[in-house]
């Protein structure tokens, strides 16, 4: 067991923690849209509209602040025409990128945005660049949000939706490096600039656009896209075609293949460890390179897909991506948390891939019971740092260490929010085996009324099935004490923990 001493001013508020790095993605992949959030207005499970009703509810308890449809690779083969109307007159497609399965648009543009009022977020919408067209793009944002007698909304009109939705977020493609199209850097920023200038604010309706970016630690391709913003050849203010740069990166072991779930080593736990923690220095570095073209920080970046990707669990289609959801995951939506606070300001928004059984769901559904993953119960323990000011935690001593391969795994980290006169401290212990404690050295204030909350097993293999639902979920824990400004947390191993208290 470690000691690890910190200091937290907390009179010194830092930048907003975006309820939006809490954001979320379903798409049109396996089980997440079809069989899960959707089960049709006939289905015997109880839903509204068609739209699973535990889904919601247990969405709402997480308060998601957004929802980014319908990819991913979908959403670069999606044509919206095809997904509103009448349902019976729908045309089907192909889903070529997953499993080559019919889709019958039976969840199109109404259905997802009764989804977002229903969950009391806001829509994401990913717009198609790899086989759309900028006339198609721009008429389903005029769809979406326009009023009065034009063309688009008409149509919505007739289609049962008299007024227009608000949509703020849209993407201008989704790796438009592979699936969206297998562009090159420099093409699809110019195709980037193209398709923003037809995605027109109509009614008050102000859209914030999002540009299809980079695969994990492709910094040129962010670089790409940033020297393309400035138009100073007019001598007038510069211009921003799109006001975000996304990214993507994914936890995997290095043999994507042989990485379960629920079953693995401690030698892989280590493993998956050191290249989940990759994510804050590509958060950095993508950073970085936006500081150089961008400094007074006024393009957002958007982490718009992350999280697990392991095995798909024995005998399920493996173009499915169904995976278990363990202990372990929710250690790295710890780490992950940790890092996007660190780094709020730049990073805007984060959504982890995807909300109901694909990758490391939020939610596993089998038949009528609905199963909530440690991952989870992850955001709903952190939940109180949404639009919170950070508080820095200033470490005074070395976080413990291990070692795989070359690479080197600390094994706690834990941040700290402020809002409304309470404090929120999470901890994450990735230590297989040691439990350490942090002290931490509260000043400018006069904390008191502590809680702490717990999530923990005996392994970080432990999972949630419909046999035992609740194998993993947070309990109440009398690990923190407070002596005068001194709070004392002792995080057994392999555990998240999150403290709240009045900062006075
Ligand atoms: O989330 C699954 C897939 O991962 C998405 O469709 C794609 O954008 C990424 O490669």
């Amino acid at each position: 067991m470690s000691q690890l001493r910190a200091v937290i001013n907390l009179d010194v508020p830092g930048p907003t923690v975006s309820r939006h790095l809490y954001g979320h993605f379903a798409e049109h992949l396996g089980a997440c849209i079809y069989g899960g959030i959707w089960v049709g207005e006939d289905s015997a499970i109880p839903n509204v509209r068609g739209i699973r009703t535990d889904i919601v509810e247990a969405l709402r308890e997480i308060a998601i602040p957004n929802l980014r449809w319908p990819g991913g690779c979908f959403a670069d083969e999606y044509h919206w025409r095809d997904g509103v109307g009448p349902r019976a007159d729908r045309p089907s497609m192909v889903n070529t990128h997953w499993g080559n399965v019919v889709e019958d648009n039976s969840f199109g543009t109404h259905e997802f945005m009764d989804l977002c009022e229903q969950l009391g977020t806001e829509p994401y919408i990913s717009g198609n660049v790899g086989s759309g067209t900028v006339r198609e793009m721009a008429e389903w944002v005029e769809y979406l949000t326009r009023g009065g007698e034009a063309p688009m909304s008409s149509l919505r009109r007739e289609n049962g939706r008299p007024d227009p939705w608000r949509v703020k977020y849209w993407g201008i493609g989704n790796e438009t490096w592979g699936c969206g199209g297998n562009m090159r850097g420099d093409y699809f920023a110019d195709l980037a600039r193209q398709y923003s200038t037809y995605c027109r604010n109509h009614d008050g309706n102000v859209l914030y656009k999002i540009a299809s970016g980079a695969r994990s630690d492709d910094y040129a391709w962010t670089q790409s896209l940033m020297q393309t913003l400035g138009d100073y050849g007019c001598g007038c203010n510069p211009k921003h075609y799109f006001d975000a740069v996304s990214f993507h990166f994914y936890t995997t072991m290095t043999d994507r293949k042989t990485g379960r779930a629920t079953d693995f080593s401690t030698d892989e736990y280590l493993e998956s460890l050191a290249n989940a923690w990759r994510v804050e220095t590509m958060i950095k570095r993508h950073s970085n390179v936006m500081d150089v073209y961008d400094p007074e920080g006024r393009i957002g970046l958007v982490l718009d897909e992350w999280g697990t990707w392991w095995a798909v669990e024995p005998g399920t289609n493996p173009r499915f991506l169904y995976q278990q959801n363990a202990l372990r995951d929710a250690l790295i939506a710890g780490l992950h948390f940790d890092a996007f606070h660190r780094n709020a300001g730049r990073l805007v928004m984060a959504n982890i891939a995807q909300t109901v059984n694909v990758l490391q769901a939020m939610l596993l559904t089998s038949d009528d019971v609905l199963i909530k993953t440690p991952t989870y119960h992850v955001f709903e323990m952190n939940k109180d740092h949404h639009d919170a000011a950070r508080l820095d935690v200033h470490l005074l001593d070395a976080t413990p260490t291990a070692h795989h391969d070359d690479a080197t795994v600390p094994l706690v980290t834990t941040t700290a929010t402020a809002k409304d006169g309470r404090a929120l401290i999470s901890l994450t212990n990735l230590d297989p085996e040691a439990d350490h404690t942090v002290a931490y050295d509260l000043r400018g204030g006069s904390p008191s009324d502590v809680s702490a909350r717990i999530l923990r097993a005996d392994s970080p293999q432990a999972h949630n099935t419909r046999e035992a639902p609740d194998a993993v979920a947070p309990v109440g824990y009398d690990g923190a004490t407070l002596s005068e400004n001194t709070l004392t947390v002792t995080i057994p191993a392999h555990s998240f923990i999150t403290v709240g208290f009045e900062t006075g």
